[in-house]
């Protein structure tokens, strides 16, 4: 009974173990798709997702990831009020048509107008009579008025140029560059104003053609939720949130799986659960009616649960395990955790892998939340695991041995990463590292990489010759240095 236990033992494999094999190719790399998709309706132009972490995904990574055609997941180590309102400063960051449009009157005096662009930051304000749109206030417009004038009627301009609701985002750019105006209004039949749309809005999203967008123009992000916390989950989807992941070390647990046979019952939006490792856990969980899977017990570059409680699968195989079962069902798999390079990346995909989660890659970049710090003369910024003892005592989260009142036993460490500048500069260079890969195997796009590809086992030795080696290295390529710790 205990010596077979290591009778029919499976290898597994992980990033190291593995290097993916060419083949012959007619696939330019420049001409490859890595479109793909993160859950049954999330899709997406890039193939990466920012983790939630409290390091690494607020806000201002959310918007970054999604402006480059990723999306980002908030963390949950923080109060409900807060998280929700990150998904409002994300929906809120590109929406083309403003609906809660602030107006003020003809008679609003000239300092009350002030206050209002001041306080909400606006540049333009509709100027409506009863319901129905009478002109258009500006700050320009404030900025020359002379001191005789008082009121919004002394300034306004009057006969102001508007469109009607259904206007298309290339119909009113038209009108705006036709008429050399910053704000176009929208009216309904009977005038009154219910919607506006600038300029600026619109430009800047044309910045981004690759964006991940939901219906209506906004940009995508996804939150993480405790797998027992469903009012959350709830405020977070009427607050517009487009994909819920839960967010647990360990899935596979009854009490987890009958919180989402609950969850599932009160939210419509995806849902993405993990973490799992194995195939039975995905069946169990896709049985529950999840739209996506987060693989990966213990890779993570802060992770200690391997070491602490001695449990996980390496990555490789567990994401294979993983997409095996989900196949059948046509549910997305995330790999999530321990990736160091672009190839990383290319294995994960080539594994079964629909799409990569990472921390340690972005928690060094503009975007993350991290503090900066100098070691050494060097700009790092901080990362920390969710189960480390900073993390649980600063926040709420539950995703680790929390065992007794104060006690804790941490899955993970604290550290700094180092400063890796813009998500969209790293972004770039892991992007052209999928395309290259890509390019060796044949794959034209994802779903061609997901399956196409064989690997070949390497050696210590293997592993040696795949890192640069003899050579003192003088001058180090952007793409390797950004690997550098
Ligand atoms: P990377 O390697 O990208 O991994 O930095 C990020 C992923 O690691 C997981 N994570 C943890 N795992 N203890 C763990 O065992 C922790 O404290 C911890 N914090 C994060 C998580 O899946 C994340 O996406």
């Amino acid at each position: 009974m205990y010596r077979d236990k290591f009778q029919n033992i499976r290898e597994g494999y992980t990033y190291d173990d593995v290097l993916l094999i060419p083949s012959r190719t007619s696939v330019e790399p420049r001409e490859v798709d890595i479109s793909s998709r993160f859950s049954r309706h999330i899709n997406l132009k890039v193939p990466i997702v920012s983790s939630p972490m409290d390091t690494v995904t607020e806000s201002g990574m959310a918007i970054a990831m999604a402006r480059q055609g990723g999306i980002g997941i908030l963390h949950r180590n923080l109060s409900v009020n807060q998280q929700v309102a990150f998904v409002r400063t994300v929906k809120k960051e590109e929406s083309i048509i403003i609906r809660n449009v602030h107006t003020v009157a003809p008679e609003t005096p000239l300092p009350e107008v002030r206050t209002i662009m001041k306080t909400k930051n606006i540049g333009g304000l509709p100027v409506v009579s009863g319901e129905k749109l009478v002109g258009i206030v500006t700050k320009r417009d404030l900025e020359f008025a002379g001191k005789d004038k008082k009121t919004v009627e002394d300034i306004m301009v009057r006969n102001v140029i508007y469109s009607h609701d259904n206007v298309d985002m290339n119909e009113a750019l038209d009108i705006l560059f036709k008429n050399r105006i910053e704000k176009l209004p929208l009216v309904d039949k009977t005038g009154r104003v219910v919607g506006l749309i600038t300029a600026k809005d619109i430009i800047t999203r044309q910045k981004f053609p690759h964006a991940s967008r939901d219906a209506k123009g906004q940009l995508l992000v996804g939150a993480a939720v405790g797998p027992f916390d469903i009012e959350r989950a709830v405020m977070l989807e009427k607050e517009g949130v487009d994909v819920i992941v839960v967010d647990t070390a360990h899935a596979h647990n009854d009490n987890v799986l009958n919180s989402l046979k609950k969850m599932r019952k009160e939210v419509s939006v995806d849902i993405v659960a993990g973490n799992i490792a194995t195939p039975e856990a995905a069946e169990d969980l896709i049985s529950i009616g999840v739209d996506g899977l987060r693989v990966g017990i213990g890779p993570g570059s802060i992770c200690t649960t391997r070491i602490i409680a001695g449990i996980g699968v390496p990555q490789l195989t567990a994401i294979s395990d993983v997409a095996e079962a989900a196949a059948e069902h046509d549910v997305p798999v995330i790999a999530d955790g321990g990736i160091r390079y672009s190839g990383d990346i290319v294995k994960a995909i080539a594994s079964g892998a629909n799409c990569v989660m990472l921390g340690s890659l972005f928690a060094g970049t503009d975007e993350s939340p991290g503090a900066e710090i100098l070691l050494s003369g060097r700009k790092y910024k901080t990362y920390r695991g969710m189960g480390s003892i900073g993390a649980i005592q600063t926040g709420i989260s539950d995703r680790y041995g929390k065992i007794g009142a104060n006690k804790f036993v941490a899955e993970g460490v604290e550290g700094a990463v180092p400063y890796r500048g813009r998500v969209e500069e790293v972004l770039f260079q892991l992007t052209g590292g999928i395309k290259s890969g890509m390019g060796y195997v044949g794959a034209r796009n994802i779903e061609e990489l997901r399956t196409k590809p064989r690997f070949v086992k390497i050696s210590t030795n293997g592993l040696k010759e795949s890192h640069p080696h003899d050579i003192r290295i003088t001058s180090e390529p952007p793409n390797y240095q950004l690997y550098q710790i």
